[in-house]
C-alpha cells in the first residue's frame, strides 16, 4: 500500500488491509457492497427542450432514445444515449414543477445525477440509516418503467441524487 493510500479513510475492509498494518483497527461501514452500478443519467434543466435536443444533435450527433412527460414531476424529458448511460434533458410542463422553480432560481444547467442501483429501496434505506436527508421516503415509479427515489442535496454535498433501478 502506498503512503497516500494508507491515509485514505474507509478502505480498511479491502484486502489491502490484511497485508497492511496489523494493528490498524477496522473501520465499520454499514455498506459492504458497492451499491452504485452505473451512471444512469446526467440531468440538465433547459427552457426549450426542442432547442436543446437540436443542439446536442447538431454538435454531437446525439439521438433521442426516449421521450416522456412525467406528470407527477411536471416535466418532459428527452434521453440521449451515451454508451450505457443517458444525458437527460429536462423541461417543466407546468409552473409549479420543481424544475420550473429550479430554472427560475438558478437558470439552465446541471440539475441532478441519476445513479443506477440494483435495489432502490436498499440504497435509499442505507442513506436514511446514515442520517441522510431524502426527498422520497419510498421508491416510486420513474420514467421508462424504472423505480426511483431522490436524495436531498443537503446531505449529499450539494448534489441532487436520483437512485434508479431498471
Ligand atoms: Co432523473
Amino acid at each position: 500500500m502506498s503512503p497516500i493510500a494508507a491515509r485514505l479513510p474507509g478502505q480498511d475492509d479491502t484486502p489491502d488491509n490484511a497485508a497492511g498494518d496489523p494493528d490498524a483497527a477496522p473501520v465499520e461501514s454499514p455498506v459492504r457492497e458497492p451499491l452504485l452500478t452505473e451512471i444512469d443519467h446526467v440531468a440538465i434543466a433547459v427552457h426549450d427542450l426542442g432547442a436543446a435536443i437540436d443542439w446536442y444533435r447538431e454538435n454531437f450527433g446525439a439521438v433521442v432514445d426516449h421521450r416522456e412527460v412525467v406528470e407527477k414531476d411536471g416535466v418532459e424529458e428527452a434521453l440521449l444515449k451515451v454508451a450505457e448511460s443517458y444525458v437527460q434533458l429536462l423541461t417543466p410542463v407546468r409552473d409549479d414543477s420543481p424544475v420550473a422553480k429550479y430554472l427560475e432560481k438558478k437558470g439552465e444547467g446541471l440539475h441532478h445525477i441519476g445513479y443506477r442501483v440494483d435495489d432502490c429501496a436498499a440504497a435509499l434505506e442505507a442513506i436514511k440509516a446514515n442520517g441522510g436527508k431524502v426527498i422520497d421516503e419510498k421508491p416510486r415509479p420513474g420514467s421508462r418503467g424504472t423505480t426511483v427515489a431522490f436524495v436531498h442535496p443537503k446531505t449529499s454535498f450539494g448534489t441532487l441524487i436520483e437512485l434508479v433501478q431498471e
